[in-house]
């Protein structure tokens, strides 16, 4: 039979890649999502993408009683991956407590139906955030992790030491944290990609909309770091790369392949690319000009981060495949058509 998994936040940017490849390799999903920073319509675009219509559950996770009344309601669900978060550091700087209650609560109510069953499978969304300025590139899963910048970052080091907490007194818990570089581009039919709200922070939306003329020019903020041509240097992941190894890393607990109930593996594809490289990749691959001019640093950037692969390369048998051309273009495509879609 089908294995049935529960995918929160799966209307949103990596949560809908994710299940379209769940889908893909014959698990049953179900979906829960409140809509706040997602859209009704991703849900049509995973089921054109892979024939099939995952079940939706429209809740909130933040209250308590729907979570267990959800649990209830869905006795067969054998595998968990969780999305469902907020993620503008601004936002969270602003507004910690939002943060704190978004992010942390949801993750402990999810874990308390958890650990009433014999056996589960979790795999939490953490990020690279988690590791600030590391002292050595690139970053292996042993790094030190460093006092957050933001409580959004704050919310991913106490998830993760939650997880790792509850596992060491729950041994049928068994739990995976995917610690995210930058997840970029989309899927290649550009059925579902990335739908920032508002003016998008992150570096590809913000690219695309301008290349498309939605905004007047991008901002490169800072050139007078310490790397070879002045700009920061990240670790930029396709999507489509992300989502598989989401599912990779499900197989993995419930085949029992993993070395202990609770594991951490870094995602990205080990190359670190400066602002400026993005931006000429993006105008060879997919011919368009992008004005931009140099700005001042953003307050609170590292200079460079990324992965260390090996890890998740041997464990999981994972790596990333795409290249960063062929996410910027896979984002572009996206933005083309996504204007259109009125979501
Ligand atoms: C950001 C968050 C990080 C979060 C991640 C989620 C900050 C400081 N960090 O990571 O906590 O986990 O998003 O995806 O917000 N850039 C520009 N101009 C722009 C936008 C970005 O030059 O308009 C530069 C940034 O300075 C950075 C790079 O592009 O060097 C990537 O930025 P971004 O996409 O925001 O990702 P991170 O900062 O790595």
């Amino acid at each position: 039979m089908n294995k049935k998994i529960l995918v929160t936040g799966g209307l949103g940017f990596i949560g809908s890649h994710t299940v379209v490849a769940l889908q893909e390799k014959g698990f049953k999903v179900v979906i829960i999502d409140n809509l706040s920073n997602s859209s009704i319509d991703v849900l049509a675009g995973i089921t054109k993408i892979t024939g099939k219509e995952p079940e939706f559950e429209r809740m909130d996770l933040r209250n308590k009683q729907e979570v267990k009344n959800f649990f209830q309601k869905y006795p067969d669900i054998e595998g968990v991956i969780h999305f469902a978060a907020s993620k503008a550091v601004g936002e969270s700087v602003e507004n910690p407590l939002l943060y704190y209650e978004n992010n942390l609560s949801t993750l402990v109510y999810i874990l308390q139906e958890l650990v009433e069953r014999p056996k589960a499978h979790f795999i939490f969304s953490s990020s690279c955030t988690v590791y600030g300025q590391a002292d050595n590139l690139p970053i292996t899963e042993n790094a030190p992790v460093k006092k957050a910048e933001s409580p959004y970052g704050n919310t991913k080091q106490i998830g993760e030491e939650i997880i790792a907490d509850t596992c060491k007194v729950h041994a049928g818990l068994k739990a995976i944290s995917l610690r995210y570089f930058n997840p970029i581009g989309a899927h290649p039919s550009a059925d579902i990609g990335e739908l920032p709200i508002g003016t998008p922070q992150n570096l590809v939306p913000f690219i695309t909309q301008t290349a498309i003329g939605k905004r007047k020019e991008l901002s490169v903020f800072g050139d007078d770091y310490p790397t070879e041509d002045g700009t920061c240097i990240r670790d930029y992941i396709h999507v489509m790369d992300l989502a598989r190894a989401h599912v990779v890393a499900l197989q993995r607990l419930i085949n029992g392949s993993e070395k202990s109930n609770y594991e951490v593996f870094n995602l990205g594809t080990g190359k670190g690319n400066s602002v400026l490289e993005v931006i000429k990749t993006f105008e060879e691959s997919t011919g368009q000009r992008l004005p931009y001019k140099i700005a001042g640093r953003r307050e609170g950037d590292v200079i460079a981060a990324y992965a260390d692969t090996e890890k998740a390369n041997k464990e999981l048998g994972w790596k990333a495949d795409l290249t960063l051309a062929e996410a910027l273009q896979s984002a572009w495509k996206w933005q083309t058509v996504v204007e259109d879609k009125d979501l």
